[in-house]
C-alpha cells in the first residue's frame, strides 16, 4: 500500500484526509527527517486531490523570512517575507489562512497565474516553534474549507511529534 499514490478525488473530504494521513504515516514509518517528510507529504497531497501547487515554505529567519522547500507544481517563488502574501500572513499570525478567491486577498503573491484559491497551514516543530508553512493552491475558486483545514492541520502534526 505504501508504494501507491492515492487518487482521492471524489472521496468525501473527512474520509479522504483519514486515508491520506494513514498513507503518509505508513510511508514515513521509522523516518525522522523533515525534508523527507515535506517531500512525501507534498507528493501525496498534491496527487491525491489534483491540486495546482502543493509544498512547504521553511522558516529560515524566525519572524522575518520564509524560503521554499519541497514542493510539487510549477516554479514557486524562492523567498517570502513573514507578513507578506498568504504564506507570510499565516506565518506571522501562526494560524491557517483560507483564501476562497485570491483576487480578494490584497497582497496575494502570484507564482502561477492559474491559482484561484489557496490554503496555508502553519507547521510547528518539536520544540514548539514555527518551522514552516504548508501552502496549497487550486485552479478553482473556493476549493478549501474547514474540512481541509482540519485534515491538513492533523497531517502536519507529524512535525510536532515525529520530526528530527
Ligand atoms: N500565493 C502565495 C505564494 C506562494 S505560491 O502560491 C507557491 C502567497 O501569497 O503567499
Amino acid at each position: 500500500m505504501a508504494e501507491e499514490t492515492l487518487d482521492l478525488r471524489g472521496v468525501p473530504k473527512p474520509d479522504a484526509y483519514h486515508q491520506l494521513e494513514a498513507h503518509i504515516r505508513a510511508v514515513l514509518a521509522g523516518v525522522r527527517d523533515d525534508v523527507a517528510a515535506m517531500a512525501t507529504m507534498s507528493a501525496l497531497i498534491h496527487h491525491a486531490f489534483g491540486h495546482l501547487w502543493t509544498g512547504f515554505y521553511r522558516v529560515v529567519k524566525p519572524g522575518e523570512l520564509l524560503r521554499v522547500g519541497p514542493y510539487q507544481g510549477t516554479l514557486g517563488c524562492l523567498e517570502i517575507r513573514v507578513g507578506r502574501g498568504v504564506c507570510g500572513t499565516a506565518a506571522a499570525e501562526h494560524r491557517t489562512v483560507i483564501v476562497p478567491d485570491v483576487q480578494d486577498f490584497p497582497g496575494h503573491i502570484t507564482c502561477d497565474a492559474r491559482s484561484r484559491s489557496e490554503i496555508v497551514v502553519p507547521v510547528t516543530g518539536r520544540a514548539g516553534a514555527l518551522i514552516a508553512v504548508l501552502d496549497i493552491d487550486s485552479d478553482q475558486v473556493g476549493t478549501f474549507d474547514d474540512e481541509d483545514r482540519r485534515g491538513l492541520e492533523h497531517i502536519v502534526r507529524w512535525f510536532t511529534t515525529e520530526s528530527e
